[in-house]
Formats: structure tokens, C-alpha cells, sequence
């Protein structure tokens, strides 16, 4: 761990000291050395954390044995390293991809069987003869724009391999999402956007076998991650309902949780079903329309149009300022943008509920532009939390490294804030 202070921004790299002094409104810039290890690098997830934060926000406010909760889970960064430092803890998300993910990425499996079942999958791997796959193509929406003949068999012919291995359910999942990680790499789609899109510019070719190859390649470095981490012993459970809602926890019982940390969708940046949606169908996990899916993100787009007839205000003052200049040129953003904030006060309501007294919420949310207007979460989120039954303990600037988000140039995401709310009363 290397540690300096310079300026106005201390630079802290690999882990974070659970007892460091922070002050109000403090810059760091994180840099972060573990986002590749143990099971953390598994697949890719846009607006993951890096570990060392959550890792760092558990050691500070919980100890051994206490639960954690994380309602809008993503990949199950805040739940594996819960798990790790002996904490249970409960993810909720309402994307199936992102609850799949996330309990593959937090379940210890056997060594034994998994090594095994690698073993029979290189075996498999290497007699692939693409003439011999003639079913199991799964069908979807655009398939065959999204993929070239060639590669739907290849990931067919993978997948058939998955589920036909002799090994446990657990064993399989974990393999399918080490296919599930070469998917996009694979397909017509630029790889490096949080939209599933085809950029013609981009002159992407994927080759005769490349699917193959990259599922050998993906699989040996996801079995040494899932190996290192069954070496760790993690002792922490982790559980994952499947009818939770950040808005609405059900099953989560009032005044059970010592900590609850997050980092919620950001306002206008990421589609998640949209980004997900080729794994979400190969998976089995979602057919036809997203549609459904995608309205009960916080954050959706998909609103009617009656809806932004009138001007929708919210009970942050400082948020109505911005969402009255973005309704002057785009209603159904300003509509968007007021909406999120209502989610997120619902959201902030049932963590309350949840946690017990005294216990934090800690918040990581970015600002981004909306039709040219700086919207600034933490500022709404941190100025609606004292009537939510929240003090507002700390506020503090995280500077993100290595971020797989590619968003247009203008409404690019730049700084986290940090926000530390405990529940009083
Ligand atoms: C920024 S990501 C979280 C990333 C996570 N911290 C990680 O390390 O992977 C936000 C997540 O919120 C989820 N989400 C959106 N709306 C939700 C809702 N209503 N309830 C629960 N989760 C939701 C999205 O599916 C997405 O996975």
C-alpha cells in the first residue's frame, strides 16, 4: 500500500487503511491492483467497483459475523469481499444477469470438481469439428446480425459442452459464465461500449475458432481466479433474493443490517439490459422484448409519454433547479431525471428500514450531464437524506481508474462521490 498526499488529492494505492483520517469533501485518487483477482475479474460489469473501496467501507463500519447489504449489487464486488472478510451479506439487483453473475462470482466450489470439469472441457474443446454442430442455436432477437454463422456454433458447441459436463449445477454455472465473458468478444458488437452496438468504423472480424480459443483462454484464468478464492476460505454467506428491488427489499427483515454500501445506476449512463442483452439470451435468461426488464431499472428510459406532459418536480430543491432547465428543451429527460431521484429516495427509505440504528448507508455515485446540465446525485441525495431519517456523516471525492464505461465524450462520468449516511432514528 503507497500512500501520499499532494495538493489537494491524497493518492492511495492497493488497500485502503480501514482507520484513516477522512475530512469533508477530501479528494483521493484510488488506484486499484485488485480488480483482476480472485473471482473479481470474471466478466466484465459496467460501473463495477474496485474492490479495495467496498473492501475498505466493511473493514471501517462492520466486524465479523455483522451483514452487509448491497441493494444494487452489479457483479457482487461489496458481496465477495463481504464474504471474504467474514461477513454475510445480501445482494439484491433486479437484473438477472447481474444476480446470476454474482452468485457464481461469491460460491466457493470444490477444487477438486472443478479442476475436473476444466480438464474434460480442454478434451472437449479440442475435438471441436464445427461440421458436427448442427443444433442447439439458440434463437433470439437480430441473432444472426449479431453473430456470424461460424461463431453461433462455436458458442453452441461450447455451451453444449457446459451443460453436458458430469459435474454439479454450481460447476456448470461457473463455466457458463466464463462463456458468457467471451460472448460480446465474439459477436458483431463493439466490445469496449456499454451498448450492445455495431460501429461499422470499427471493421470488427472475428475469425474461424477465435470463440474457442477464447473460451480455453477465458476458462484457465477464471479456474485460477475461483482457485484462489476457494484458497482464501471466505466464511461469509451471501445471499441473493430473486424478488428484491432496491426500492422495495422483501425478504429483508427491519433492523437486521449493520451496513448497507452501494453504488447505484448513474443517472442517464448505462443500459444494463441493453449492455447485457446477448448473455441474457444465451443464458436462457431473458427471451423476446427487454422492455419489462428495463422499466423497473432506476434510471429507465422506457416512460410514457403522458407522463412528461407537466413538469415533475422532486424533494430535492437543488435537483429542481437543474430538471426545470432540462424540461425547457427535454421534458421526457427532466421527467427521467426526477423520476431517478424519487427511486433513490424510495430506495434510501427501505435501507432505512432495513438497517439497524446507528448504522451507516454509505452511497458511490458519479455526476454526469444531462442535455448539457451537470446532475449531481450526491448533492440531491445528501440534501433529501435528513428528512429520510439520515445524518449525512461524510462526503468525499473518489477518483475512479480503469473504467470500462465508454460513454459519449460530453456526458463522460469523471469523479465518485462518496456519501456516509447514518441512520438515526
Ligand atoms: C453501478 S451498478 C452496480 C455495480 C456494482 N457495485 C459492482 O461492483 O458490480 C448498478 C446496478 O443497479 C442495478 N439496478 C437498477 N435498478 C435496480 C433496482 N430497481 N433494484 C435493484 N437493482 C437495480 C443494475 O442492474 C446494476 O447492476
Amino acid at each position: 500500500m503507497a500512500h501520499a498526499t499532494t495538493g489537494q488529492e491524497t493518492r492511495i494505492e492497493g488497500n485502503i487503511p480501514a482507520d484513516i483520517k477522512v475530512k469533508n469533501n477530501q479528494r483521493f485518487l484510488f488506484i486499484s491492483n485488485d480488480q483482476r483477482t480472485m473471482t473479481h475479474g470474471i466478466h466484465k460489469y459496467p460501473a463495477k467497483f474496485f474492490p479495495e473501496l467496498p473492501r475498505w467501507i466493511i473493514e471501517r463500519y462492520t466486524v465479523e459475523g455483522d451483514l452487509v447489504l448491497d441493494p444494487f449489487m452489479g457483479s457482487g464486488t461489496a458481496n465477495l469481499e463481504a464474504a471474504l472478510l467474514g461477513r454475510d451479506s445480501i445482494g439484491v439487483d433486479v437484473d438477472p444477469f447481474s444476480r446470476f453473475l454474482a452468485s457464481v462470482k461469491t460460491k466457493p466450489l470444490s477444487a477438486k470438481e472443478l479442476v475436473k470439469a476444466h480438464k474434460a472441457l480442454i478434451a472437449s474443446m479440442e475435438s471441436f469439428d464445427i461440421d458436427k454442430v448442427i443444433n442447439g442455436i439458440p434463437d433470439f432477437p437480430y441473432r444472426d446480425n449479431w453473430f456470424k454463422p461460424y461463431v453461433l456454433k462455436e458458442l453452441s458447441y461450447i455451451k453444449a459442452s457446459i451443460d453436458t459436463l458430469d459435474s454439479s449445477k454450481h460447476i456448470k454455472n461457473f463455466f457458463l459464465i466464463c462463456f458468457s465473458s467471451v460472448i460480446r468478444a465474439v459477436s458483431e458488437a463493439d466490445n469496449n461500449c456499454t451498448r450492445t452496438v455495431i460501429r461499422k468504423k470499427l471493421n470488427k472480424h472475428v475469425k474461424e475458432n477465435q470463440a474457442i480459443t477464447l473460451f480455453q483462454k477465458r476458462a484457465k484464468f477464471c479456474v485460477e481466479g475461483m482457485l484462489d478464492y476457494i484458497a482464501a476460505g471466505a466464511s461469509g454467506k451471501v445471499q441473493i433474493p430473486s424478488k428484491a428491488d432496491a426500492r422495495n427489499l422483501i425478504g429483508v427483515k427491519d433492523n437486521t443490517v449493520d451496513l448497507a454500501v452501494t453504488s447505484p445506476p448513474y443517472m442517464n449512463a448505462v443500459d444494463y439490459p441493453r449492455t447485457h442483452q446477448l448473455e441474457l439470451y444465451w443464458l436462457g435468461l431473458a427471451e423476446g422484448s427487454l422492455s419489462e426488464l428495463k422499466k423497473s431499472h432506476v434510471g429507465t428510459e422506457v416512460v410514457k409519454a403522458e407522463k412528461y406532459k407537466e413538469l415533475h418536480l422532486t424533494k430535492s430543491e437543488s435537483a429542481n433547479e437543474v430538471i426545470k432547465r432540462i424540461y425547457e428543451t427535454d421534458p421526457r429527460r427532466a421527467f427521467i431525471a426526477s423520476n431517478y431521484i424519487d427511486d433513490m429516495m424510495q430506495n434510501m427509505r427501505e435501507v432505512h428500514r432495513v438497517l439497524k440504528d446507528g448504522k451507516r448507508y454509505v452511497i458511490v455515485v458519479g455526476n454526469n450531464l444531462v442535455r448539457g446540465e451537470q446532475f449531481e446525485t450526491w448533492r440531491y441525495l445528501q440534501e433529501v437524506a435528513p428528512s429520510l431519517g439520515y445524518e449525512v456523516e461524510l462526503c468525499f471525492v473518489s477518483g475512479i481508474i480503469n473504467h470500462f464505461i465508454k460513454v459519449p465524450r460530453a456526458e463522460r462520468i469523471d469523479d465518485d462521490h462518496v456519501l456516509v449516511l447514518k441512520k438515526c432514528g
